[in-house]
């Protein structure tokens, strides 16, 4: 079952007075429960991919589906709710709420849901990744990775259909990424979860049913990793057979 799809997207920036293209004609169908693993060189367009495939952006042109229902022209309030529900982020750079503690970070999504539970699911999701310890710190007072174990477990606390995450395990040590795949993984054996994942991680990549490699905003490369993979979506889109 197909659970995002994107269609021909294009996204351009004005740098100066020059429009760039940053993404070029960009299509991808994701099934549900499969871990997407996107590659590519610094600039290649990752993040802003990821931004617009879970609308937190707009294309120029270009569609995008969610659960068959087209997301491109929603405006903030319809898609709000739908982020909250639906989504979960990892962003490159956390976006933590300074004023909060960890666990109130964590709790921050599942309290906008009314859920009563959110204590104890961000307490249970602390542990997890082995920040228990940490629960009263502010954003400041925590290290990189931890702001970005913190950051991940805010992105799960809802129990998200799909997970976006740019460089999830990018400031941790072996253990700690180790960790944090682990609790990934486990949400896609158990639940069936999407995960839509930016890495450069060789053994993270390993993992994942299918990656693709973006180069100057295009789809270069695509191709199974995992024996069940599922393979090369779209037409249009060269493969180098390099990845399986
Ligand atoms: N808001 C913006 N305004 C102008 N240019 C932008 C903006 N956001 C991104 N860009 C440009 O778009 C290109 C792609 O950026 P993007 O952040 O998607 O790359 P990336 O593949 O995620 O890179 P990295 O691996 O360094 O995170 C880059 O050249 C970047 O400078
Ligand atoms: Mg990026």
């Amino acid at each position: 079952m197909t659970i995002l799809e994107t269609r021909g997207i294009t996204k351009s920036y004005l740098i100066g007075n020059r429009a760039i293209k940053v993404l070029d004609d960009v299509s991808l169908v994701v099934s549900k429960g499969e871990f997407l693993v996107v590659k590519g060189e610094s600039g290649s367009g990752k993040s802003t991919l990821l931004t617009i495939l879970s609308g937190l952006d707009r294309p120029d042109h270009g569609r995008v589906l969610i659960e068959n229902s087209d997301i491109t022209d929603l405006d903030e309030d319809a898609l709000a709710p739908l982020r909250n529900a639906t989504f979960g982020f990892v962003f490159q750079s956390f976006h933590l709420v300074p004023s909060l503690t960890a666990l109130e970070n964590v709790m921050f999504p599942a309290e906008l849901k009314g859920d009563r539970d959110a204590r104890g699911k961000a307490e249970a999701l602390l542990e997890r990744v082995g920040l228990a310890g940490r629960r009263t710190s502010f954003p400041h007072q925590l290290s990189g990775g931890e702001k970005q174990r913190c950051a991940i477990c805010r992105a799960l606390i809802n129990g998200p259909r799909i997970v976006f995450a740019d460089e999830p395990t990018g400031n941790l040590d072996s253990v700690n990424g180790a960790a944090v795949l682990e609790l990934l993984l486990e949400l896609k054996r158990e639940r069936e979860t999407t995960l839509l994942l930016v890495t450069h991680s060789p053994e993270i990549a390993l993992k994942a049913d299918r990656v693709v490699t973006l180069s100057d905003g295009r789809i270069v490369a695509e191709g199974g990793m995992a024996p069940h993979a599922n393979n090369v979506a779209g037409g249009g889109i060269a493969t180098d057979g390099s990845h399986g």
